[in-house]
């Protein structure tokens, strides 16, 4: 199993960090202990993670400014790919926010909380649907990204929440680096999109790689996470990372010693038999899994 993957023009280890859950709960507002938050940052660089994901949407703006106060200086190698797309409403809600003018916005935004002349990495956050990706043309707000990109402010381009299909228009637009859509063991709608993208070289950065918001919870999970004294998260990883060489997991924590745990399952190596089971769990899921 490779280790590391091409991103753009840097290369990352394949298991990076998501940084969502350090604003608080929801991703809105302030952490509840603010030392806390930067010593996961610090802990996961220190570690060797050199792909953060983030999004000034997160807080809003707090995420951005907690890696700004932990990390900068950031070490040479490190990539932190942002998200655009999105506002929060005063309840925390989430919304479109695809204009010209909020998309240059966000940009500068992130820019200056998190400490940058340049953003390696911008998402386009597609939000057709609340319920996941929907096909609408991204040509309007993915022009203006690539226009940005123009104007040096962005390295390089992906999207998320994305089909296949608002993919394929994306490519005729600009070159997109990395597709970042809701994948884990138990939900496997990309499986052929992922296929296609490592074809291409484009890195798959799969949200929700623990289930997010509900963790993933399945007999098997914790059976082979047992017969190989592992954790089900630490399998649940080491599943996403044999699956296909261009997954790169962004496993979010607000906690040192799950950062470790979900750390080491780089080392997990997966017997057949094994991922084999795993791989029966999206299809059984709502039975007795
Ligand atoms: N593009 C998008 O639309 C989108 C949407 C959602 C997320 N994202 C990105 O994807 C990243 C990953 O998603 P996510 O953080 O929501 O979901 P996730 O990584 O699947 O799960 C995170 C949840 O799992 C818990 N957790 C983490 N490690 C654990 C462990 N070893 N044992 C038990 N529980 C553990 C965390 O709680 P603790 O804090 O207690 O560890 C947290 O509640 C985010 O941080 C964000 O950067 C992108």
């Amino acid at each position: 199993m490779t280790s590391t993957f091409t991103f753009g023009d840097r290369t990352v280890k394949r298991l990076g960090y998501g940084a969502m859950h350090l604003a608080g709960p929801g991703a809105f507002g302030p952490p509840k202990d603010h030392d806390a938050a930067l010593t996961v940052l610090r802990e996961a660089v220190g570690a060797g993670v050199n792909h953060i994901d983030t999004s000034d949407f997160y807080g809003p703006h707090v995420t951005n400014r907690l890696i700004r106060e932990a990390l900068h200086p950031y070490p040479d190698d490190l990539v932190i790919a942002t998200k655009i797309g999105a506002r929060r409403g005063a309840n925390g809600s989430w919304l479109p926010a695809f204009s010209r003018e909020e998309l240059a916005q966000a940009v500068h935004d992130n820019l200056r909380n998190l400490g940058l002349d340049e953003l390696h990495v911008v998402n386009l956050r597609v939000m057709f649907s609340a319920h996941g990706p929907a096909e609408g043309s991204i040509e309007a707000p993915l022009t203006v990204l690539a226009e940005l990109q123009r104007q040096g402010l962005i390295r390089h381009i992906g999207l998320s929440n994305v089909t296949p299909t608002q993919i394929a228009e994306g490519r005729k637009i600009c070159k997109i680096v990395c597709v970042q859509n809701h994948y884990n063991l138990a939900h496997r709608i990309d499986d052929a999109l992922i296929d296609d993208l490592a074809g291409r070289g484009v890195a798959y950065v799969p949200f929700f790689p623990l289930g997010g918001f509900t963790p993933l919870q399945s007999s098997t999970l914790s059976d082979v996470a047992r017969s190989l004294d592992a954790t089900p998260m630490q399998v649940a990883l080491a599943w996403l990372l044999r699956r296909a060489p261009n997954i790169l997991p962004i496993p979010g924590t607000t906690s040192v010693a799950h950062l470790r745990e979900n750390l080491s399952a780089t080392e997990l190596d997966l017997p057949d038999e094994a991922t084999a089971l795993l791989n029966g769990v999206a299809a059984n899921i709502g039975s007795s899994d």
